[in-house]
């Protein structure tokens, strides 16, 4: 398992981080098998497995169901935990002990967090402080998207741009571990990335962050309704899958499946003894 240190290493060395997303213990198992160096049980979860509307109707127990699957299913794996809508705003001590049930009941090696408002940055401190590697997360937050009005790029102007670059000095100073970027500006993220010695993950902000992240069902193409510009496809598992499912269906129907060799036997004559 990469740890926190190893992974401030890959950035020194100039060795790309990957990691991708997984919500339940079949996704886990797969990516830990394909040798990803971080998994992260997104609040992308909302959407993708459990058919919300955005990120926004996830809670903590929706995050902690998914997370035990997910570590159960990668046990040498560095996992990242998002924490949900509004589980660390409402007060330190309630963002504390989110973080703690979140922590604790799935055995996830870290939280993240949207945004780097004060009371962040402080509870970023707490939380490292109490042992809880924090990872941050800038640009576009789509737990914020009403505020944002809408998912679309962020830090394109001379203000937001400044502050993005301050967001995430501030974050590395309280002690994030790293931070996503999310819909930036390649150049932009290129800088951030310059800038600080932790490692950016970069979802749709270009080729210089130390490393990128990916939602599963994305690269995947496995029943998603609608697949960002800047996500890869590396298959149509979602077709497959309808595919699979057509030809069982028909085969039952057609009475091609099963056959002798799905079936279990007995003696015809036991058989006979019985309904006599
Ligand atoms: O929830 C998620 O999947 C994420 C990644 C897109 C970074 O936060
Ligand atoms: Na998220």
């Amino acid at each position: 398992m990469k740890t926190t240190i190893q992974i401030k290493e890959m950035k020194k060395n100039k060795e790309k981080i990957t990691m991708v997303t997984a919500y339940d213990y079949p996704s886990a198992k797969l990516a830990e098998q394909a040798e990803v160096d971080m998994l992260l049980v997104g609040d992308s979860l909302g959407m993708v497995v459990l058919g919300y509307k955005s990120t926004i109707e996830v809670t903590v127990e929706d995050m902690i169901h998914h997370g035990m699957a997910v570590t159960r299913g990668a046990k040498d794996t560095f996992v990242v935990i998002d924490m949900p809508f509004m589980s660390y705003h409402i007060s330190t001590e309630n963002s504390l002990e989110n973080a703690r049930r979140i922590i604790q009941k799935t055995n996830a090696h870290a939280v993240k967090v949207e945004g780097a408002a004060q009371h962040i940055l402080d509870l970023t401190e707490r939380l490292t402080v109490a042992g809880v590697p924090v990872f941050g997360h800038l640009g576009l937050t789509p737990q914020s998207v009403h505020v944002l009005g809408g998912y679309r790029v962020q830090g394109k102007n001379r203000e937001t741009a400044k502050q993005l670059i301050i967001d995430a000095k501030n974050l590395e100073r309280a002690g994030a571990i790293g931070i996503v970027l999310e819909c930036v500006p390649d150049l932009l993220a290129k800088y951030i990335s310059e800038q600080l010695t932790i490692p950016t993950i970069g979802i749709g902000a270009g080729m210089d962050c130390d490393g990128q992240v990916l939602v599963y069902h994305d690269i995947l193409q496995y029943a998603v309704e609608y697949t960002p510009s800047f996500v890869q496809k590396y298959e149509e598992i979602g077709n497959r899958t309808k595919e699979a499912i057509k030809k069982y269906c028909s085969d039952v129907k057609t009475g091609q499946f099963p056959t002798n060799s799905h079936k279990f036997s007995m003696e015809p004559s036991l058989m006979k003894e019985i309904i006599q």
